[in-house]
């Protein structure tokens, strides 16, 4: 029993091993200035620093990727929050959203900021500058309204008139 349990364990920090030759990518797509929300919109410098402190690194081609994404299999988990984050909403390529999808994105983060939902709770346990206190989520909301055209209310209610 003893010679069984020391190599189940020797085997599993063989493969804790192996797995750390299986980095994630951390290559970040191409910048395309007139593409990024902060260069079109240009925000007040204080929307400016809570959306890179806080939303960029998962909504962006602007990710930094601190020391312990080196760790496999860590890193694989924050790499599918930047993939499944970029995929749902990224600000790097935000002129090229339709004004309705644009609207409808604005809509989604003012909810999902006001509730409390974004950023993920899991990286504010790393990323204590990304912590959004209520006058900064009430900032950050309202900014987000300000630029809402209501396109995408509009064609809720042409569905409803259907
Ligand atoms: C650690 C990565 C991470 C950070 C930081 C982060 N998000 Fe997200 N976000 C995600 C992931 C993953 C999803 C998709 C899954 C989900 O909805 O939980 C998502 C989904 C969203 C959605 C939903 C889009 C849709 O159409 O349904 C919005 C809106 C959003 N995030 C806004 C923000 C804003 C605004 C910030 C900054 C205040 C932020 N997020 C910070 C990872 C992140």
């Amino acid at each position: 029993m003893k010679k069984y349990l020391k190599w189940a364990g020797l085997s599993l920090i063989a493969l804790m091993v192996v797995m750390q030759f299986f980095q994630i990518s951390k290559t970040n797509p191409a910048l395309i200035a007139e593409q990024d929300f902060i260069n079109i919109h240009k925000p007040s410098a204080e929307v400016t620093k809570i959306l890179k402190a806080a939303c960029y690194d998962c909504h962006s081609h602007e990710t930094a990727y601190p020391w312990y994404t080196y760790f496999v299999p860590l890193s694989y988990w924050i790499k599918n929050h930047i993939v499944e984050g970029r995929e749902e909403l990224n600000f790097s390529t935000w002129s090229t959203y339709a004004a309705k999808k644009a609207d409808h994105k604005l809509e989604e983060c003012v909810e999902k900021v006001s509730e409390k939902k974004m950023p993920l709770s899991s990286y504010t346990i790393t990323h204590s500058d990304a912590k959004l206190n209520a006058e900064q989520i009430k900032l950050l909301s309202d900014y987000f309204n300000s630029l809402r055209d209501g396109s995408s209310e509009k064609n809720k209610e042409d569905e409803d008139n259907d």
